[in-house]
């Protein structure tokens, strides 16, 4: 466990704030989908006992092809639901409006990041108009030859292009693969290989902050690489966003506007089996290679459908403007952007930039502008707002929010009365959402009219969601109050179905108990009245900033460079980040020299490295550099140790097995840089 993880169990264990639902009248909504917790408790006991009658009743207010014979065939860990079943997500999101005459009504607005002292660009597509340029690309991509099945990968800017390419696969049935726009060449190649993919989308270049991100510079050196290793890319489809400069592999390359220039507005959406893949998408585990979790297209289509609009309580006709500031190339955007939102008629906002650019008022702004009604965030952003200053929101007209959500990771109490305070006024119910990019969607989270809220708790589980928190031995439930590992015991729509290619990898991550329970990977305790926190990760992986991290991909970047002999990457409390990355290595000869006379160019190269390996988002907070790590006998890094150290606190662990203790004063004493 890191220290910000302790801190927030400290104090969330003396949070005893409870806020009780309030009526929808009091916030212009016309009612609570779920209203009340009796119709909470109803709704969640038929959905675990009859899973058939219920997510059959649910999935039918959506269009199928072909109607599902089975609702839900399990034999753990393998789920299928709503076998037999033929339809498409695409479909159900655009085509779905359109047939029942809302095609004029706003799908997607498009916030552009404003140019120094500029107005910011705003585009806005109605359902039909959404469906055209989908349909455009869908009909480009038939025409670079890419057949269902095939993967393709998207890594691009927040452009409105992005999430066209994203409907468009859905629609030919191509599973995508979309790549944070944040990752270095190297985290492409990996994908890209690890997916088979024949075809990456992407773009000249992404602003970020006024600055160019070279997108496609990137994607090139990934391609050569990936030629090298004899897996050449096929096709690269470029848009054109900053208008950079970029090279031009003739053959291989494409701009978007020639591939749909002339292209009809409309193809048919490809018939999909339930149990199709939709998309892949990568996240880091506890070893150094990420995980492809595949997502299927009924049940996760039926999941993101249910759980947007029970969460955000979403009601089309009434005005309801939603924003939630992710990217989409990590799953809340995937999920909460995109898929969950359009079959809900509620108009979605995607923004491109950052919450601090050209100013600390952005996020206000686009509040204010677009009359934003539900806003989701992270709590990293939520603490940043915080240390930048109560004065970049006075004066802004937030009155428009309704409902306001976290995600990503445990909030502390502090943030979290900062946001009900300054951002919802003390009018709008806070939903902290516990999830994962293998869940698809929601797994624990209040339900505004339904769920008191405690700051820092995520609450109560989802409709159809059946959590506990075991004993990591035995998998018995524990006692109320007690910790252990948070697991979900019976399967739900949006579950993952796998790990591309690595079947025992999924068995033994996520399964491996006698009692088909999904083990999230995420310590937490239940308080009396059966409301879950969350303690953080059990693994080998931090959150930071809310990306998922997996502290051996960095250390084995670190000790891809020549200078590092040794590395080892641990978690260390960070005011903004929540967790910030702290590494501890040992130098090869040459290169501690190089260090004593020029500390800066070697911590310098150090942190390049893991953003040309990783992304920059990766690169360590805090290292340190010492002769030896601490280690048992065996040979074992003690990371519990690194973690005290990195902290800065004396945890009086025991030290017994650790071989030299000296190793462990050197480490408290070094300089941190
Ligand atoms: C991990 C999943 C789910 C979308 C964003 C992250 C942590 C997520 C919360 C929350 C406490 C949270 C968990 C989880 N986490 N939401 N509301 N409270 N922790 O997706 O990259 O798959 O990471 O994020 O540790 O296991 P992800």
């Amino acid at each position: 466990m890191t220290d910000p993880e302790r801190q927030n169990i400290e104090s969330s264990l003396h949070e005893t704030r409870v806020f009780p639902p309030r009526p929808a009248a009091e916030l212009g909504m016309s009612h609570w989908v779920v209203d009340g917790r009796e119709d909470y408790r109803e709704q969640h006991r038929r959905a675990i006992e009859d899973p058939e009658r219920f997510w059959g009743a649910v999935a039918s207010e959506l269009d199928w092809f072909e109607p599902f014979s089975r609702v839900l065939d399990w034999k753990a860990p393998d789920a299928k639901w709503f076998d037999g079943g033929v339809t498409n997500v695409c479909h159900n999101a655009l085509d779905r409006q359109i047939a029942a005459g809302h095609g004029d009504e706003v799908a997607l607005i498009w916030e552009g990041e404003p140019t120094p002292g500029g107005q910011p660009e705003v585009l806005r597509f109605t359902y039909r108009e959404l469906h055209a340029e989908v349909c455009r690309f869908a009909r480009a991509l038939d025409a670079l030859g890419v057949k269902k099945g095939d993967v393709v990968t998207i890594y691009m800017g927040m452009v409105p292009e992005l999430a066209i390419a994203v409907l468009a696969c859905a629609r030919i049935g191509a599973p995508h693969s979309v790549i944070f726009g944040g990752f270095s060449a190297q985290a492409i190649v990996d994908r890209v290989q690890d997916a088979s993919s024949q075809v990456i989308v992407t773009c000249d270049g992404s602003w970020r902050r006024g600055g160019v991100v070279p997108l496609k510079a990137n994607v090139d050196q990934a391609c050569a690489t990936l030629e090298a290793k004899g897996h050449p890319v096929r096709d690269v489809v470029v848009v054109r966003r900053v208008g950079n400069d970029v090279d031009w592999h003739a053959g291989r390359d494409k701009e978007w506007s020639d591939l749909v220039a002339d292209q009809a507005p409309d193809r048919a959406p490809e018939p999909m089996a339930a149990e199709d893949m939709l998309f892949l998408l990568y996240t880091s585990g506890s070893t150094g290679k990420p995980k492809g979790i595949v997502h299927t297209t009924g049940g996760y289509m039926v999941w993101t459908y249910f759980t947007a609009r029970a969460t955000f309580n979403l009601l089309p006709d009434e005005g309801q403007v939603y924003w939630c500031t992710a990217d989409i190339g990590w799953i809340t955007g995937h999920s909460y952007i995109l898929y969950g939102l359009l079959p809900n008629r509620v108009p979605t906002i995607m923004y491109e930039g950052a919450p601090n650019a050209p100013d600390e008022g952005r996020f206000w702004e686009i509040i204010e502008r677009h009359k934003v009604t539900h806003f989701y965030t992270a709590p990293t952003a939520i603490r940043a707002f915080m240390k930048w200053g109560d004065k970049h929101v006075t004066g802004k007209d937030l009155s428009s929010l309704k409902v306001l959500g976290t995600v990503g990771e445990p909030i502390n109490p502090e943030a979290w009365a900062w946001y009900h305070r300054v951002i919802g006024r003390e009018r709008c119910p806070i939903v902290d959402t516990w999830w994962q990019t293998e869940t698809g969607g929601h797994m624990l989270t209040p339900l505004p009219g339904v769920t008191a809220t405690k700051p820092g708790s995520c609450t109560t589980p989802m409709i159809g969601v059946d959590a506990a928190i075991v004993d990591a031995g035995t998998f018995r439930e524990v006692e109320p109050g007690g910790g252990g590992l948070l697991v979900i015991r019976r399967p739900w729509p949006g579950m993952l179905r796998g790990i591309h290619g690595d079947r025992q990898r999924f068995v033994d991550t996520y399964w491996h108990n006698d009692r088909g329970y999904y083990v999230a990977g995420d310590g937490a305790r239940q308080d009396e009245d059966g409301f879950f926190w969350i303690m953080g990760r059990v693994d080998d992986v931090i959150n930071v900033s809310g990306h998922r991290i997996g502290t051996m991909e960095v250390e084995s970047a670190l000790v891809g460079h020549p200078a590092v002999v040794e590395a080892a990457v641990v978690g260390m409390p960070h005011e903004i980040k929540g967790t910030g990355i702290a590494a501890f290595c040992t130098l090869e000869p040459h290169w501690a020299a190089k260090f004593d006379a020029d500390p800066k160019a070697v911590t310098d190269a150090l942190r390049a490295h893991v953003a040309k390996e990783i992304g920059p988002f990766a690169k360590p907070d805090a290292l340190r550099f010492a002769d030896g790590l601490p280690k048992t006998r065996s040979g074992k890094i003690m990371r519990r140790l690194l973690r005290d150290v990195a902290a800065g606190i004396d945890g009086h662990q025991d030290t017994t097995t650790l071989e030299d203790r000296g190793v462990l004063e050197n480490l408290r004493a070094c300089q941190v840089y």
